[in-house]
């Protein structure tokens, strides 16, 4: 198959599922649109043809995927379209979210070829899978995108529907109730107000970020320049340390094409 464009769209908070998703899509092919769905809905993505390619990214939170995605996704409209889709998560367990990620490919007429879970460091307990995605896992990422290419290579309008690891109805989805906290090195610039995807931060006062709507994403430690955002206390370094005890085990690569 000959590809007209070849889309690399994620929601990455904390960098790591663009790295991946990025990886996989560079094996691919050497011209790829990004799409960062963290600066919110793609309109100029509804019209993804069947000779184009979609590769998607998403976080696992909860064991789910971040649920202020599914209406981005929603918005994605294949036409017998490839795509591959990825989940990234910290370690734990990705739960139905690879399964929920493919089920609404389907939905949103995508013909996904091949699915991958692949492990990174945890963004809410950074001792937690750190110094992942490390070369194990690269060449991991390296092999399931070079068999993917090889799929696409054959791809002509059908694919078989792929078996993927979790259960229907999916687990519910779970707020985390830790929030991040500012500092009083913050510099007031904004930057974190503005990147938040579900406006939680106070544009006047980034001191005040609304707990109801904060989905503990980290994004806004992510960008903030100085680093004035994190998280702390003792209900996190509780959670900290009961995480760190339960994730140790090294839990390698899966997927399935
Ligand atoms: C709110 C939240 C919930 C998470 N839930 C899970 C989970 O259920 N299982 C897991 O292994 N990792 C979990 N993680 C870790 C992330 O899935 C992981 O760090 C991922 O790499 C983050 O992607 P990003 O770097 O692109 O933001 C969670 C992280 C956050 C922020």
């Amino acid at each position: 198959m000959d590809f007209n464009r070849v889309y690399n769209a994620y929601f990455s908070p904390s960098g790591s599922t663009k790295k991946i998703t990025s990886a996989v899509a560079s094996v691919i092919s050497d011209t790829i649109t990004s799409i960062d769905f963290l600066n919110g809905p793609k309109t100029e993505l509804s019209g993804i043809d069947k000779n184009d390619v979609l590769i998607i990214g998403m976080p696992v939170f909860a064991g789910r995927i971040p649920q202020v995605c599914v209406p981005y996704i929603k918005n994605l409209k294949g036409t017998n379209t490839p795509a591959v889709a990825l989940v990234v998560y910290g370690n734990r367990a990705y739960g139905d979210a690879l399964l929920e990620l493919c089920d609404l490919l389907d939905e949103q007429g995508f013909r996904v070829i091949g699915a991958g879970a692949f492990v990174a460091e945890h963004s809410l307990f950074k001792q937690v899978a750190h110094g992942r995605p490390d070369n194990e896992d690269f060449s991991q990422i390296i092999r399931f995108a070079s068999v993917c290419s090889q799929k696409l290579e054959e791809f002509e309008g059908f694919s078989e529907q792929l078996s993927i690891k979790g259960s229907r109805p999916y687990s519910p989805p779970r707020k985390i109730s830790i929030g991040p906290k500012t500092v009083s090195k913050c510099s007031d610039c904004g930057v974190c107000a503005k990147l938040c995807p579900v406006g939680a931060i106070d544009y006047r006062d980034p001191f005040k970020t609304d707990i109801d709507k904060c989905i503990s994403c980290t994004a806004c430690i992510a960008a903030c320049p100085i680093g004035a955002r994190s998280f702390r206390g003792f209900k996190y370094n509780t959670a900290e340390k009961v995480f760190i005890k339960k994730c140790s085990s090294r839990i390698e690569p899966e997927w399935f094409t």
